[in-house]
């Protein structure tokens, strides 16, 4: 099987050699030196060029090397008429879990202020809840945000959803759609954004958003910049509306330096972190998709490109 790689990360290399690891009869091309592009089969990407797929007549998958698929729907405007699948590591989405269970403890124990209290050399201790009477949202139920859902309750958090459709099998209560928006906001005290990035969800935490949740809330974005409103996120913690903000994603990376958020008392900023792809772990769910595709069994984590995700 010929397989093409790209990443925009500078990770090909190790990439290229955990799947042949994996899979020593795989012929992997790294893009942009394909050769032939009629010969590939399989194309392993993230945020592709648009010209990537040009000549690929015979290409049967495009697997994403990540969880969300927006990069590359948004930047190929014509694809391949081939199944799209994204990754689902489990290893990712407790990764994923575990920077929204310390975003959770930082703001839950106030570890915010007792930052900013070091640089005064001040002590003063500060009164907090206790989990369970700390409202923690969590927008998106897929692999991860279930995931995200799962350590937050062993934690002893007051857990909700709130997701496109019903999830009647969920272990927390799941509030849906544009009608269960107002009531979940309500309840939340840290908010916890892991929705893929669709033109539904785009812009989605804006000022409407955080005058819903209680004074003195939370936010974390570890999904998409694109699903913040910036400048309401700023108006939000000026006027208390908002407590605090982590934020590890944004619409512009690397963030530039010139950025407000770098240097915000009220906002912490880490550069994209939060479920960094482990080519290891990663590439035995790709292989193992690979190994489907050649013996035609039905594939993993299919996108459908019209909803987004
Ligand atoms: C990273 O942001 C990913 O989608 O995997």
């Amino acid at each position: 099987m010929k397989v093409v790689l790209q990443t925009s990360w500078n990770t090909a290399a190790a990439w290229r050699a955990e799947l042949l690891r994996q899979a020593p009869d795989l012929e992997v091309r790294l893009w942009p030196e394909i050769g032939d592009p009629a010969e590939i089969d399989v194309v392993l990407c993230w945020q592709p060029p648009p010209d990537l797929f040009a000549g690929m007549r015979n290409l049967r998958l495009i697997q994403v090397l990540g969880a969300g698929v927006d990069g590359l729907l948004r930047k190929v405007p014509v694809l391949p008429p081939v199944p799209i699948a994204r990754l689902v590591d489990p290893v990712m989405a407790q990764r994923m879990a575990e920077y929204c269970l310390y975003a959770t403890l930082r703001f839950h124990r106030r570890f915010d202020l007792y930052e900013r209290q070091l640089a005064q050399a001040r002590w003063e201790r500060h009164q907090h809840l206790d989990p369970p009477e700390i409202g923690v949202g969590v927008m998106g139920l897929g692999a991860i945000g279930s995931t995200v859902v799962r350590v937050l309750r062993q934690f002893g958090y007051n857990v909700a959803a709130w997701t496109r459709s019903p999830h009647p099998d969920a272990e927390v209560p799941v509030f849906v759609g544009g009608e269960g928006l107002p009531a979940f906001l309500a309840r939340t005290r840290i908010l916890i954004c892991v929705l893929p990035l669709t033109p539904e969800t785009a812009s989605i935490l804006d000022r409407r958003v955080f005058e819903q949740m209680p004074r003195g809330s939370y936010l974390v974005n570890a999904a998409r910049g694109e699903h913040l409103v910036v400048p309401h996120l700023l108006s939000a913690l000026e006027t208390g509306r908002l407590e605090g903000a982590m934020l590890d994603v944004f619409a512009h990376e690397p963030l530039p330096k010139s950025s407000p958020l770098w240097r915000h008392p009220k906002i912490f900023v880490t550069p994209h972190t939060a479920g960094i792809t482990n080519p290891r772990t990663a590439t035995a769910v790709i292989v193992e998709q690979l190994r489907r595709l050649e013996r035609g069994e039905p594939l993993l984590h299919l996108v459908d490109p019209a909803r987004g995700y």
